[in-house]
């Protein structure tokens, strides 16, 4: 018997993740889905179970879907702990988007100061629930897609005794992307991964095994389509790109193109809203379509959320971890070397062998100096906001703000960090 855990299975993508499991039953036999959430999510809950019930009965299988508001006992027999909860949901993500806009910073959900309240909110419940796996379920895997992915790995790596890995579905999206853009199947298509998560670099792409980085460089330039449904489309410079010689990813236009990034988020804060507020409606949108009781699969709405590819992401992981293949996935792992130039005991988003006795980084050297100064900086701010989330130390809080790239000043990250603390207060026991 193969038993998951998801922890925030009232979210909306979980229909995405019962299809993974579907399509995947010869190689994961699993039997037993408990969907956990917090018991202000009960109705979200109910609809996601039954929908997720009748998903199953489609397809002609029998795996038990159960939902619960009681974590211990999904956690407990738990092979696979999948965590994708949101602290506060996604009002309290509309406030961090909307707190550094006041003061003119960036305004998103994982960069910037939104992602350092995310932390604040997030870590210390992630870190609960590594104590209940530390005492019931001491073998199994923990699964985290809960942002900021990187971060909270982290933070289970360093203060827990759980395996874990963080998982991020722009590395893929990367990849499909690249393989229509060679106009080729994916799987003629090989790519190198290596950075921090939402922070990561694409290189060494190769179709049929031959180096094309420069055409795919090259097409970019031309406009080609590398982008999440969720970020603003600001097209890339073209002699920037050449120069730097490997593939960013979306999230990088909020620290290469910060000027173009703010104003357009500060256009559209003021007219359709922000991210968040934008995808409360989709979600209400997507409540009513799940409850239809003759709906049995993913909807196609579903698409225009930031997701795509997240359950082929998460069960490629379990797949590889549960039948030990060896296969090449991306994931959030400690660095150990892989990365020279970054410490050995950060977590970095890495493509990884992947076996049961968990993720090994494949080795990268040392990251170019156009590459390493910002991955640096970043990672800092991360390792000092991750301290502060466990400690509540106000000092190291401001620290970690000020590290960030995005501040442009002491002041600016006092004035944030004190709205961030006041507006979060309910979610922030450790301050
Ligand atoms: C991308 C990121 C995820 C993030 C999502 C947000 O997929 O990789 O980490 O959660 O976008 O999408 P949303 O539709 O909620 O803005
Ligand atoms: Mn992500």
């Amino acid at each position: 018997s193969l038993k998951l855990a998801v922890i925030g299975g009232g979210s909306s993508y979980t229909p995405e993740l019962i299809e993974g499991v579907i399509k995947r039953i010869e190689r994961l036999p699993v039997t037993r889905i408990d969907l956990v959430d917090v018991e202000a999510g009960k109705e979200k809950l109910d609809i996601i179970t039954q929908l997720a019930q009748r998903m199953v009965a489609r397809a002609g299988l029998n795996i038990e879907i159960r939902h619960t508001f009681n974590r211990r006992e999904a956690i407990q027999g738990a092979r696979f702990v999948m965590t994708q909860l949101r602290v506060g949901g996604l009002q309290a993500r509309a406030r961090d988007e909307r707190i550094p806009l006041k003061y003119k910073v960036i305004g998103q959900e994982t960069t910037g100061p939104g992602g350092f309240a995310k932390a604040l909110r997030t870590i210390p419940v992630i870190l609960d629930i590594c104590k209940e796996m530390e005492e019931l379920a001491p073998d199994a895997w923990l699964i985290n897609f809960t942002n900021p992915a990187g971060m909270v790995t982290e933070a289970v790596q360093k203060y827990t005794s759980v395996k874990a890995l963080g998982l991020c579905n722009v590395p893929i999206n990367m990849h499909h992307q690249t393989a229509e853009a060679l106009g080729a199947s994916i799987d003629r298509v090989k790519v190198n991964f290596a950075g921090l998560n939402h922070l990561v670099w694409m290189s060494n792409i190769r179709l049929d095994g031959k180096d094309v980085t420069e055409q795919i460089i090259d097409k970019l330039c031309d406009g080609a389509q590398m982008n999440m449904n969720n970020i603003h489309e600001s097209p890339w410079d073209p002699q920037f790109l050449k120069s730097l010689g490997v593939v960013p990813c979306p999230y990088h236009r909020y620290f290469y193109m910060q000027d173009d990034m703010l104003n357009e988020e500060l256009e559209s804060a003021a007219s359709s809203g922000t991210r968040a507020e934008v995808v409360i409606k989709t979600e209400q949108e997507l409540f009513k379509l799940y409850q239809d009781p003759d709906l049995a699969e993913k909807p196609e709405q579903l698409e225009q959320r930031g997701g795509a590819y997240y359950s082929d992401v998460s069960l490629n992981l379990v797949d590889a971890l549960y039948n030990d293949t060896g296969a090449i996935n991306v994931v959030n792992t400690m660095n150990k070397g892989a990365i020279s130039n970054l410490p050995d005991d950060a977590v970095v988003e890495i493509s990884s062998v992947i076996d049961s006795a968990g993720a090994h980084p494949l080795s990268q050297g040392r990251l170019p100096e156009n590459q390493i100064g910002l991955a640096s900086s970043v990672k800092a701010y991360e390792q000092l906001a991750i301290d502060a989330a466990v400690k509540g130390d106000y000092g190291m809080a401001l620290q970690a703000l000020v590290a960030n790239p995005l501040i442009p000043s002491a002041k600016v990250a006092k004035l944030i960090l004190n709205d961030i603390l006041e507006q979060n207060a309910d979610y922030l026991p450790q301050f």
